[in-house]
């Protein structure tokens, strides 16, 4: 059989050689198609499955797959799941289950860690709000069947004396560790009175007072049960003035050197009871904080002005809220209850610190102690200088302390002359800093809807891990989501 002569005539390799080379944007010149500009091919994430056939024109991705889904990168469009818990404990991509957020008002930076806490409540971790100042989770904990508790002026009570779930946790140990819960419970709550005592008159409690408040705690658990007794009871050991506690005191059977070394103390423990604190600290426990389902303590009620309260309620909180945490990891350890993680969230940061002195202390111990009490942590708030804002330089330096510990950091838009603050804890390179400082831009105005757009940066975080390249994330909220997210309500219903 003959084969068809070939249209094309054959060429020796010499004349094939001598022939214009074809660059691989095409032929410069008229009707040679050459493309100036070559786009760069989007790029998509999906499984195996979705994208088999187009094995293997694919592109590994940087972004990590463990963790919550908040979103896309914004340049890969690929999904990013980042959690502080998940990226910890599971990827082991951070040394600390702790993150920092930081960015402009209204850019979405609760509404970030309340994607987190939903999902981490989806893998079993209870977010737990132990002072929500807003209120910004009151709604989201609700619609997760969780606790909400409202502390503040006619509104619920804390008693200071209970020890709180450590109680009923140390019946269900034996030996050493009933032992060890009670004994922290019983600090805690010594270390509680000091810290109120303290914090109403704005000086220290001493060595010998703290003593002195020890024993008279020591006199009230003799006869009474845990929870009952309150400060008002308290104050009334101090008054009659026990055998116990006159030792403690030195005074023995001397009533008048008794009255001199008591008579300070017992004077800040009426004013604390009968004062603005009272109603909330000197009454018995309205609702007893349980970790048994997602909580928040909402304390949104207190006026900002009333500072002290504020201080006092959240130091308050921190105390029970940790307290309970220990009585559930003892039970776990003694294999008495599953083993639980939490997710605490101390939202509004700027505010936590100003409220009164001891409250840099309290969140820097928190901090430092979370990934060995088992708990992941979220810390909020609008720039580097609400750390570098604080009177005293220890508490500046230990503030800084915070952010420099976390274990990634997310960023949304700042201002240009925010970032060498920022810098200072995470390298950021030419473009990452642009990239922040864009989103940072005000809203343009919307002339058909007669309103302003949603801000450009709202939803939009670099999240950061020390020196490694950040990943540039888009959250878009879910239709559920938005109803427990409106944080602009009051604006809206006029
Ligand atoms: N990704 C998003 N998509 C759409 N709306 C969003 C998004 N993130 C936040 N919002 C809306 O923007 C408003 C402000 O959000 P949010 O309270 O989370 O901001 P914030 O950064 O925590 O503000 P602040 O610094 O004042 O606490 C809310 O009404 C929220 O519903
Ligand atoms: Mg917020």
């Amino acid at each position: 059989m003959q084969t068809a002569p070939s249209s094309t005539p054959q060429r020796s390799a010499t004349e094939e050689a001598a022939l214009p080379r074809v660059p691989s944007r095409g032929l410069p010149g008229r009707g040679g198609g050459k493309a100036s500009y070559v786009e760069a091919a989007p790029e998509w994430r999906a499984t195996t499955r979705q994208v088999c056939g187009l094995w293997p024109f694919i592109a590994g991705s940087g972004t990590p797959m463990v963790g919550v889904p908040v979103g896309r990168d914004l340049r890969s469009h690929a999904t990013v799941c980042c959690d502080p818990i998940s990226w910890f404990a599971r990827a082991g991509l951070i040394a600390n289950p702790s993150m920092f957020v930081l960015g402009k008002p209204g850019l979405g930076k609760s509404s970030l860690i309340r994607r987190m806490a939903i999902g981490l409540c989806g893998f079993g971790v209870q977010p737990l709000i132990f002072g929500d100042l807003k209120p910004d989770y009151v709604d989201l904990i609700g619609a997760l069947g969780g606790n909400v508790v409202a502390l503040g002026r006619g509104q619920g009570a804390l008693n200071v004396l209970d020890p709180g779930a450590a109680t009923a946790a140390a019946l269900r140990l034996t030996g050493a560790a009933r032992r060890k819960l009670t004994q922290d419970a019983l600090g805690r709550r010594l270390t509680m009175v000091a810290a109120l005592v303290g914090l109403n008159r704005r000086s220290r409690v001493t060595d010998v007072e703290e003593a002195i408040i020890a024993g008279a705690l020591g006199v009230l658990d003799e006869h009474h049960r845990p929870g009952e007794a309150t400060l008002m009871e308290l104050i009334a050991v101090l008054e009659e003035g026990p055998e116990a506690l006159r030792r403690v005191t030195l005074a023995r059977d001397n009533h008048k050197r008794y009255r001199e070394a008591t008579d300070g103390l017992q004077a800040s423990l009426v004013a604390l009871a009968d004062g603005a604190l009272g109603s909330t600290f000197a009454t018995r426990t309205s609702v007893p904080v349980t970790l048994s389902a997602p909580l928040c303590i909402d304390i949104s009620g207190i006026a900002e002005t009333d500072e002290k309260l504020q201080a006092a309620v959240l130091l308050a909180c921190w105390g029970e809220g940790f307290g309970a945490i220990a009585a559930a990891q003892a039970l776990a350890d003694a294999g008495v209850e599953p083993q639980r993680n939490f997710f605490i969230v101390l939202d509004e940061l700027w505010r936590v610190l100003r409220a009164g002195e001891g409250l840099v202390d309290r969140v820097d111990a928190l901090t430092r102690l979370n990934r060995q009490k088992g708990v992941g942590m979220a810390l909020i708030t609008h720039t580097m200088a609400d750390l570098l804002a604080l009177p005293s330089e220890a508490d500046r330096m230990k503030a800084q302390g915070f952010a420099e510990r976390a274990g990634f950091i997310a960023t949304a838009g700042l201002a240009a002359d925010q970032l060498p603050a920022l810098e200072r804890v995470v390298a950021l390179s030419q473009p990452e800093r642009d990239l922040i400082t864009s989103w940072s831009s005000p809203p343009s105005w919307d002339v058909v809807a007669e309103q302003e757009a949603p801000p450009p940066g709202r939803g939009k975080f670099l999240i950061k891990v020390g020196g490694r390249p950040g990943v540039p994330v888009e959250v878009v909220l879910t239709q559920g989501e938005l109803a427990v997210n409106d944080t602009n309500k009051q604006w809206r219903q006029r």
